[in-house]
C-alpha cells in the first residue's frame, strides 16, 4: 500500500483545514519537509507506524498496544484495519481517527494524516 502523509502540527502555520478537500494537494505543493509531507510504501502485515520507523521517521506513540491514542491518526482516504484497540470511542472511528502502532491498510492507496495526538478529541483518551 502506498501511503501518503501529512503531519498535522504543520496545518496551522499555513492556515491549512483538515476539513478541506484538497488538503493534500495543497500540501504537495507546499514545499514541506520529507518529515512532515510525503509517501511511502507499508508492506504486507507492517503496521503504519512500523512502516513509517522503516522509513527513518519518529511518528508518535507510547504504548504500541492501541491502549493510549498517542499515535493516533487521521484517515483521510482509503481504509485500514486495527487489530486492537481499546481507546478510540465508534464516534471517532466513524470521524476516520485509527490507531497507526497496529493499523495496517487495507487498501492499495491511504491518505493520513498523523501526529494529531494535539487535537481537542484526543486531550481525554491520551494516557
Ligand atoms: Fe498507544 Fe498506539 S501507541 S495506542
Amino acid at each position: 500500500c502506498r501511503v501518503e502523509y501529512l503531519n498535522y502540527a504543520v496545518l496551522d502555520d499555513h492556515g491549512w483545514d483538515l476539513d478541506d478537500a484538497d488538503l493534500m494537494e495543497t500540501a504537495a505543493d507546499g514545499g514541506l519537509d520529507r518529515e512532515d509531507y510525503g509517501q511511502f510504501w507499508v508492506r504486507p502485515r507492517e503496521s503504519l507506524l512500523e512502516a513509517a520507523e522503516r522509513h527513518g521517521f519518529a511518528w508518535p506513540f507510547a504504548c504500541r498496544g492501541g491502549a493510549c491514542a498517542n499515535c493516533a491518526i487521521i484517515v483521510l482516504k482509503g481504509d485500514m484495519r486495527t487489530r486492537v484497540d481499546h481507546v478510540l470511542p465508534q464516534e471517532m472511528l466513524d470521524e476516520g481517527f485509527q490507531l497507526s502502532c497496529n493499523g495496517m491498510p487495507v487498501t492499495d492507496e491511504l491518505q493520513v494524516v498523523y501526529n494529531v495526538k494535539s487535537m481537542p478529541e484526543l486531550e481525554d483518551l491520551l494516557l
